[in-house]
């Protein structure tokens, strides 16, 4: 098979959050009825947050600029300082966030293992600590869906119904990371109220893979939602006419969900490619999200190489790269992009 030697334009698989607003949604911004949110005053803004909340199956919404805005607050309704929440080592709250948990509010985090990040019952259970007056009160566990450093893995409907079970037995809360949750439901076909009403709070991002320029929303109870828009203002995060904001987002969602699987077969090619040049490499991912193990290789060095000759990757630890496939990559760019990338790891 020919093999080009360089990617001209170069393909840029280090995130999904690079995707650009496309002509619709940049009109649909442009035309948005917007108010003061702070006020509580944007039409737009509580549309979506009343549409958002509706469709995870839960009370209320409140948007935020960010995913990690939206997991801080989540957690911070269930989580008060002192207290800890248990999560997986690789999840984005443990590793992405800058320790903004610990640092603003106090929380303590303890981590199991799991390579893919899926997670079951039987490991967190074990970890949950019993109510004395001597050890750090679990008042959380917090799980990713679809899993970012775990490769884009979808936790199964029946473990996230078995540890919202456990959880609630245990009167413990439980927190849903779903920034990629559009991924998962796109993926496996399951509803997002079902991936959603299991969980206590839950965050959703619009700026990865469904194209928004910015915004998160988390979802819970009215009364969450309410502490959650007082320490959103705390933070900062109360904005004013972010209409514009909402209205790329309900784009986004009327537009850019069902695309994503095409995100997800630009992976799957993706990851083929690499496996034909170097099978032990890869897995064949279940979304957008491939982790490419680089063997003997550094990461480091691997991710310089490809970039010379046009394929930008993410480096997530000393051997692994990450590849993600978004609406700005093709087809053919991601399998470009795969030959490309094996025939480096088959050299190496
Ligand atoms: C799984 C996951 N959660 C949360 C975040 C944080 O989102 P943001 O970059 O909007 O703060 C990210 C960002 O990539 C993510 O991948």
């Amino acid at each position: 098979m020919r093999v080009p030697k360089f990617a001209d334009p170069a393909i840029d698989l280090r995130s999904d959050t690079i995707t650009r607003p496309s002509a619709g949604m940049r009109a649909a911004m442009a035309a948005a009825e917007v108010g003061d949110d702070v006020y509580g005053e944007d039409p737009t803004i509580n549309a979506l947050q009343r549409r958002v909340a509706e469709m995870l199956g839960h009370e209320a919404g409140l948007f935020v600029p960010s995913g990690s805005m939206g997991n801080l607050l989540g957690l911070w309704c269930l989580v008060n300082p002192g207290q800890e929440v248990l999560c997986d080592a690789r999840a984005h709250l443990a590793r992405g966030e800058l320790g903004a948990h610990a640092a603003l509010h106090g929380i303590t985090m303890r981590t199991w293992t799991s390579f893919t990040g899926v997670a079951d019952a039987n490991t967190i259970t074990k970890l949950i600590s019993p109510k004395t007056a001597f050890l750090v009160q679990t008042a959380a566990v917090a799980l990713e869906n679809t899993h970012n450093f775990g490769g884009g893995s979808v936790q199964p409907i029946k473990h996230i119904r078995q540890i919202s079970k456990a959880c609630r037995e245990m009167g413990i809360g439980l927190h849903l990371d779903g920034a990629r949750l559009w991924n998962a439901h796109v993926a496996t076909g399951v509803s997002l109220a079902d991936y959603g009403q299991p969980f206590d709070t839950v965050t959703v991002c619009f700026s990865k893979g469904l194209g928004a320029p910015a915004g998160s929303m988390l979802v819970s109870s009215a009364a969450n939602i309410e502490r959650a828009r007082e320490q959103r203002k705390r933070l900062g995060g109360g904005m004013r006419q972010i209409g514009i904001l909402a209205a790329a987002a309900g784009y986004a969602l009327d537009h850019n969900v069902s695309r994503l699987a095409a995100d997800h077969a630009a992976a799957a090619a993706f990851a083929a490619e690499v496996a034909n040049a170097v099978p032990e490499a890869v897995t064949s991912p279940q979304t957008n999200i491939v982790v490419v193990d680089t063997g003997t290789t550094s990461a480091a060095k691997l991710a310089h190489e490809a970039a010379k000759i046009g394929v930008k990757l993410s480096v997530i630890g000393p051997r692994t790269v990450r590849a993600v496939t978004s609406l700005e990559v093709t087809l053919p760019a991601a399998m470009t992009a795969g030959r490309l990338v094996g025939r480096l790891l088959a050299k190496a």
